[in-house]
């Protein structure tokens, strides 16, 4: 059956856009596998859980459900700018941090404007861009599938309007370092914006002694730099949905005008607020994901195997051969790991971080699967 009706009335951009493949449920994998107690380490959530202070403020949020949340965030806001030294007016939230850098395409680009990173960047850098029927352009990444800066600027053309990076990169577990993002800033045109994607910052800064680039820092002395950070990642906050971009209050105020009304609910900033200072569940989820990637790379092993380096709460593994068999036989050993064929990985399979529990048992399936 034909739907040639809904090509008339949409324009070609968003006909030819992929469909995002969700990830299966838990509970639907194992009632297909006929297993239970599955592990999914598929979408670099916390495996620690969400932050304790985190839930324990929400409940008494419920009573005021009735009510419209505050379209303007303030109380997180204000948390935030005192947490990171910047102007109230210099932070906006967002649905989840994706959701910023949409605004961000839709803010800043002109139809013919080129949004710009590298091939094995994060996929909704690319999505941002065609969503809204802008060009997204790939640059070559270097040997090791990272950020070339050399050849990203390379690919700078006239039109570029976004340069995005992502430090730690998804799914690389990638960095950029700080003289790297110096270099990308010195070489971007007057009229771009460079937005670093810090989703897993906090988990990089549990490697004091590798060098990676730092927004803020570089935020302070360029006013293009544009920082996005999420509570979705080391506050396990996931569900919620809360991001927030640290810009020049001026790039800041063009995302407040396209940015839909009360799009941040009022649990979800209650819930973020609370995680904000969560010390403690930030310390334990950082030491063990650093733990969790240092066991990974030791531990995995198997002919022609290779785990990448990681600053992330995930590694990426080239598995040496077509990654499909051996992602099939993860799963029936209940191990749920994320194929990387969308990003033009065939061979590739993305780790997350488990619980400590969970360890042993996703390094024993990897280890039986590339036996
Ligand atoms: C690099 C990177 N940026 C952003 C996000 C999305 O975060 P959010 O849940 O805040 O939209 C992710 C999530 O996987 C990510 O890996």
């Amino acid at each position: 059956m034909s739907d040639a009706w809904i090509d008339e009335l949409t324009p070609a951009h968003v006909r030819n856009l992929d469909v995002y493949q969700p990830g299966k449920p838990l509970e639907e994998l194992e009632r297909e596998l006929g297993i239970t107690g599955a592990i999914k380490v598929a979408s670099n959530e916390n495996p620690l859980g969400p932050s304790p202070r985190a839930v324990a403020a929400i409940p008494p949020a419920l009573s005021q459900l009735a009510l419209y949340p505050d379209a303007g965030g303030f109380a997180l806001r204000r948390a935030l700018s005192t947490r990171l030294g910047v102007g109230l007016e210099q932070l906006a939230l967002g649905n989840g941090s994706n959701d910023l850098l949409y605004q961000l395409v839709l803010a800043t680009c002109e139809p013919t404007d080129e949004v710009l990173s590298h091939k094995y960047a994060f996929l909704s850098y690319r999505l941002a861009a065609q969503v809204a029927g802008r060009t997204f352009v790939a640059a070559p990444t270097t040997p090791e599938l990272g950020c070339d800066v050399e050849a990203l600027l390379a690919a700078v053309t006239p039109r570029t309007k976004l340069v995005v990076i992502g430090t730690p990169n998804n799914p690389t577990g990638s960095v950029v370092t700080r003289a790297g993002a110096e270099r990308i800033l010195a070489g971007l045109p007057q009229r771009a914006l460079l937005v670093i994607d810090e989703a897993y910052a906090e988990y990089a800064a549990e490697w004091p002694e590798i060098d990676h680039a730092d927004g803020l820092a570089l935020l302070k002395k360029d006013k293009r730099v544009v920082v996005l950070r999420t509570f979705s990642k080391i506050y396990g906050l996931a569900g919620l949905r809360v991001g927030y971009a640290v810009g020049h209050r001026a790039v800041i105020d063009i995302l407040g005008r396209v940015g839909r009304t009360f799009h941040v609910g009022s649990l979800a900033m209650v819930g973020a607020l609370a995680a904000l200072d969560d010390h403690d569940h930030i310390a334990i989820s950082a030491r063990h994901a650093r733990a969790a990637v240092e066991r990974l790379r030791a531990e995995v092993r198997g002919p022609g195997v290779h785990v990448y380096p990681s600053l992330a709460n995930f590694v990426l593994i080239d598995c040496g051969r077509p990654s499909t068999p051996v992602y099939d036989k993860l799963l029936r050993a209940g191990v749920i790991v994320r194929p990387m064929a969308a990003w033009g990985l065939p061979n590739h399979l993305r780790v997350s971080v488990a619980s400590h529990q969970d360890m042993p048992r996703v390094i024993g399936a990897l280890n039986d699967a590339f036996a």
